[in-house]
């Protein structure tokens, strides 16, 4: 007679098993991650199933509950203690009677909130490297003189299978306090990120200890981004930003190089500053979560590259001339107090690869996120900023490059131009006929419809135009007739619009006219330039990329960052700032680059795959690349002097 099938879903994983096997020992053989703190002692509870009855005709399998055991003493006393939901069973505790279909309930639901808080579309399953577990050690035993931690090893292999363990340092004058603190019962965190790795003990606490928590962070130029996820459960329990406190010493990356070339303390204290502004968002998220920062065991990181250098504490400089030498391109991975990050003692900091000298781990985790390399379509995914990476590739051939854009896109050396804060325009219409425009300001409560937006000239304490209205209000004025495809503004429309002024020997457009003090808004003939060097900074980028794959168009599109989130697909694609695409699938997809720290800290194997695919993108290198000149010229024009956007005059 073949043994009994157990089929888990929702993974679809399935297996032969003797009658008589715990299911958890089942899930645990097929892979099938079942949570388990206390070593199948039947206490912790995170092991639950479910049982789905029926006939699988497709499996053969009839399952039914008598197909599991019935509820022996221990589960008994959990449901009695602690309350099991019903049809729910403790897989440590229940054992295979016959055909069996098992849900795994707990993953669903908590992979649901992890979805729609990452914004990302993919289930994470977790295989997070720290693990809970518990054990209970034998007393000491004058005839055995074995010591206290190599019995504790030796239950740490009997009960959870972990072989060659080695214990942080600063936990082995701990030990036997702990042991008898907890009766001999004690909860070991043990950290694995590599199945080649030794296993290394990094926390130690007496009795059952329930939680450990992760961060997932993303270090940008202005922005720091991080997710406080726990680790038994998946579950992000809470998420907050700050700005990045070295705005001080230089707005944008290069000035930040300059800083530490001509001072020489510039590295140490930008150093500095980014580390104290990720240990005061560590204390900002555990608050918020209710979260003692000390329950911290693991810490992941992305940063594009001259973030990366500082924050790990290396000097920059070469990444500010060619080649863009990185001095490490590589995944890392040591204690987390190395680099006086204030958690957990024994917890490990993880920091994904850099692509290359201008395309970070914050590409790559946008990447991970994004995973081009997973998907026949042929995906462009890019992250404006100063700098603007920019991926393209399928499961094929994923090829990467950066571009310089400039500050242009976030406001900078625009006239009127801020960043997106209270009293900024963020939205704007501009009437073909009259062109007057209506706008919309950060801050201002107004209405909008599907004609646009109120008039909003009322509103008061309006300081400036944002990036993404930039993109929009020069969009406008191309649609609107006031700037040619060569960007130049018509002065002979100031005949019969106050809106157009003359500007010396060139025309601006008037957005709004200032009043009790607040600015002048206008658009000038420079600020139309700085968009369209921008813009065919970018275009190009991408141009060249989809040369180097041979194709003429992309299938879909993902803007990661900040500044996509609120630039309209429509109003890039009108500028020319991206290729000709569906508008369907061309989708905003937030803070990818945290979403891809959040799967490498709740999944190592994540790790894995994006250390294999950076190694295998292609970089290419803008500057060095004969054409770009030529695709930089043709991008100057709107939406371009060569290339057909058909979809979008459709
Ligand atoms: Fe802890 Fe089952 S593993 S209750």
């Amino acid at each position: 007679i073949t043994d009994p099938l157990v089929l888990f879903m929702p993974s679809g994983k399935r297996g032969r098993f003797p009658v008589g096997t715990p299911i958890l020992d089942a899930a645990r053989t097929l892979g099938v991650y079942v949570e388990s703190v206390c070593g199948g002692r039947a206490t912790c509870g995170r092991c639950q199933i479910e049982v789905q009855e029926g006939n699988f005709a497709k499996h053969k399998i009839v399952s039914s509950n008598d197909h599991i055991s019935p509820k022996g003493a221990k589960e008994q006393r959990y449901e009695k203690v602690r309350g099991l939901p019903e049809g729910r069973r403790l897989s440590c505790s229940a054992t295979v009677q016959g055909d069996l279909v098992i849900d795994v309930p707990q993953d669903t639901v908590i992979n649901a909130q992890v979805v729609r808080k990452a914004a990302s579309d993919r289930v994470i399953e977790r295989n997070a490297a720290v693990q809970m577990c518990y054990v209970e050690v034998d007393e000491p035993d004058m005839h055995k003189p074995l010591g206290d931690l190599d019995r504790l090893k030796v239950m740490l292999e009997k009960d959870w299978g972990w072989k060659d363990l080695l214990i942080a340092p600063h936990l082995i004058p701990q030990v036997q306090g702990i042991l008898r603190k907890g009766n001999w019962g004690v909860t070991a965190a043990i950290h694995r990120d590599m199945d080649s790795s030794r296993p290394f003990i990094i926390g130690l606490f007496p009795g059952l200890k329930n939680e450990a928590y992760g961060i997932a962070c993303d270090i940008g130029s202005t922005t720091i981004a991080m997710h406080l996820v726990s680790l038994l459960s998946g579950r992000i329990v809470a998420s907050s930003g700050t700005s990045n406190p070295q705005i001080r010493f230089g707005e944008d990356l290069m000035s930040r190089v300059s800083y530490v070339m001509m001072n020489p303390d510039g590295r140490e204290a930008m150093t500095k500053a980014v580390r104290e502004a990720v240990n005061t968002l560590i204390g900002k998220v555990c608050e918020e979560g209710g979260v003692d920062r000390h329950d911290i065991f693991d810490c992941v990181f992305v940063a594009n590259p001259i973030m990366h250098h500082l924050f790990l504490g290396i000097d920059p400089t070469e990444l500010g001339q060619a080649p863009f030498a990185l001095a490490v391109s590589g995944a890392l991975q040591f204690w987390a107090h190395e680099i006086d990050i204030d958690v957990n003692r024994g917890a490990r900091l993880y920091t994904l690869p850099c692509i290359a000298g201008h395309v970070g781990a914050d590409a790559a985790g946008a990447t991970l996120s994004e995973g081009p390399y997973r998907q026949d379509k042929m995906m462009l995914l890019v992250d404006v900023g100063t700098n603007a990476e920019i991926i393209l590739g399928n499961r094929q051939r994923v090829v990467a490059a950066s571009s310089p854009t400039g500050p242009a896109f976030e406001g900078a050396e625009i006239s009127s131009g801020q960043r997106a804060a209270p009293g900024a325009i963020e939205r704007v219409r501009i009437d073909p006929l009259t062109l007057e425009p209506k706008y919309r300001v950060i801050g201002v409560e107004q209405w909008s419809d599907e004609e646009g937006f109120e008039e909003a000239s009322w509103a008061t304490g309006v300081t400036g135009i944002c990036g993404s209205a930039i993109i929009e209000v020069v969009a406008e004025m191309y649609l609107a007739g006031i700037i040619s495809e060569d960007g130049v503004v018509d002065g002979s429309l100031a005949a019969t619009s106050p809106r157009i002024i003359q500007n010396g020997r060139t025309f601006s457009y008037l957005l709004r006219e200032g009043r009790q003090g607040e600015p002048r808004l206008t658009v000038t003939q420079n600020d139309v330039r700085a968009i369209q060097l921008a813009k065919a900074a970018l275009y190009a980028g991408v141009k060249l990329l989809m040369e180097k794959q041979g194709v003429e168009t992309v299938d879909t599109i993902r803007f990661a960052g900040a500044f996509g989130s609120f630039i309209d697909p429509k109003y890039a694609m009108v500028l020319g700032l991206i290729p000709d695409c569906d508008l369907d699938e061309v989708k905003a997809v937030g803070n990818a680059a945290g979403t891809g720290a959040l799967m490498a800290l709740l999944n190592r194997n994540h790790r894995r795959e994006i250390e294999k695919e950076v190694g295998l993108i292609e970089k290419i290198e803008t500057a060095l690349e004969p054409n770009f000149q030529q695709l930089f010229i043709d991008a100057m024009a709107l939406p371009n002097k060569v290339d057909p956007f058909p979809k979008l005059s459709a």
